[in-house]
């Protein structure tokens, strides 16, 4: 039977890592996959992270089963850490879910599960794996435009025009800060705009914040999405692979925020009842080292001053990028990356600039032109710069 399977479209970012590995090319330069790495090339362990690992070896005495929505003190923590004091505690309905990931696709089911006739618009570009999982579950979507081409910066005109088409009872994804792949992010007003035009058309806003921390600072990276959360009834799918460094343990978190406590009771029993349909009790490590850190002031706080490091270096490198295309160039034009948040920026190169970039010179980016930022190094950016500018950018 299994040869009636017909092969499913790879994923254009996990190939590109792939393709990255098989190139024996020795100074060879990975902007692909969007994973953090320090100056030496290495994505490292977070301090705090293997402090609380440490801890939690020393006094777990059980793995038997949580609860289906995860360890209660890990939505708490979660919650204010995305939320802040933006909303009462009870109104927000939350699951712990394989990571980012489990929480976007546990989102779109519910979202057919409130409306199965929901379209789920999307910004043109987005995450491909966003679109992959809708068609999957067979959701249409539509996309609203959101950065234009010429500046690579957002396009809020175009995002407010498109977004009037939208029905109630339609699900709008946003980012919620450090936009993937663009790394354009709407500016306060902008936002705000965008949550008063979802409310009067009877939309609802579903925010994917995979980089809190990445762009302006913990605090700053969640104000749209509390902003959000103020003015009503909002889906937030939270990852904590990134700000947290841990990756491969699958950590997130879904959240359902209600405007009314009894609705809420039951958000919360239908998140617990997708998490039993769809891979029973949810991963626990993670979460209880997130937890940890969260809950110890020490920890926090040197969490926090090394998630500044990381962003600072960043910004660093998208600085010095910036610096080396205007001195190549005798031009501004490459200002957009100054203004571009978290890890991600989209050069504006086309493919076959792209694929020049990767054959001549070793400089492996996604097709689209997306770098990850932190994938550069004090010695790499002139490297990209040069070629950059060789092949006609
Ligand atoms: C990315 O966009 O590179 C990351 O979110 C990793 C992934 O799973 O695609």
């Amino acid at each position: 039977m299994f040869d009636q399977l017909k092969d499913q479209p790879a994923d254009k970012i996990l190939s590109l890592m792939a393709a990255f590995r098989a190139d024996p090319r020795e100074g060879k330069i990975d902007l692909g996959v969007g994973v953090y790495k320090d100056a030496d090339g290495r994505t490292p362990v977070m301090r705090a992270v293997r402090e609380a690992e440490k801890r939690i070896w020393d006094e777990e005495t059980t793995k038997t089963y949580t609860a289906l929505a995860g360890d209660p003190a890990f939505s708490d923590a979660m919650i204010a850490m995305v939320l802040g004091e933006a909303v009462p505690r009870a109104r927000v309905a939350a699951v712990a879910t394989p990571g980012g990931t489990g929480a976007v696709r546990q989102g779109f089911e519910l979202i057919r599960m409130l409306n199965p006739g929901a379209t789920v618009w999307v910004p043109e570009p987005t995450w491909p794996n966003h679109l992959s999982i809708l068609k999957h579950l067979g959701i249409p979507t539509r996309s609203y435009r959101y950065v234009d081409a010429q500046t690579l910066q957002i396009d809020a005109a175009g995002i407010l025009e498109d977004l009037r088409a939208v029905q109630a009872g339609d699900a709008v994804l946003l980012h919620g800060c450090c936009h993937n792949p663009s790394g354009a992010d709407p500016d306060a007003g902008t936002w705000d705009r965008i949550g008063a035009l979802l409310r009067e058309r009877g939309a609802l806003p579903f925010v994917d914040l995979a980089y809190q921390g990445f762009g302006d600072g913990l605090e700053a990276d969640a104000a749209a999405t509390r902003a959000l959360a103020v003015g009503g009834e909002c889906l937030i799918a939270a990852s904590c692979s990134k700000n947290f460094g841990i990756y491969r343990e699958r950590t997130g978190v879904l959240m359902a925020v209600s405007t009314d406590e009894g609705v809420s009771k039951v958000a919360q029993a239908n998140l617990a009842y997708l998490n039993r349909q769809n891979y029973s009790f949810p991963p626990d490590h993670g979460a209880r080292v997130v937890t940890t850190i969260l809950g110890d002031e020490g920890l926090r706080a040197d969490w926090m001053a090394e998630l500044e490091e990381i962003r600072t270096g960043m910004q660093g490198l998208r600085a010095s990028l910036a610096a080396e295309l205007r001195r190549l160039t005798n031009s501004d034009r490459f200002d957009f990356l100054l203004n571009h948040k978290g890890m991600f920026s989209r050069l504006g190169a086309s493919p076959e600039q792209v694929e020049r970039m990767r054959a001549e010179h070793g400089i492996y980016m996604v097709g689209d032109s997306r770098i990850n930022v932190a994938g550069l190094n004090a010695r790499t950016v002139p490297l990209l710069a040069k070629a950059m500018v060789e092949v006609g950018l």
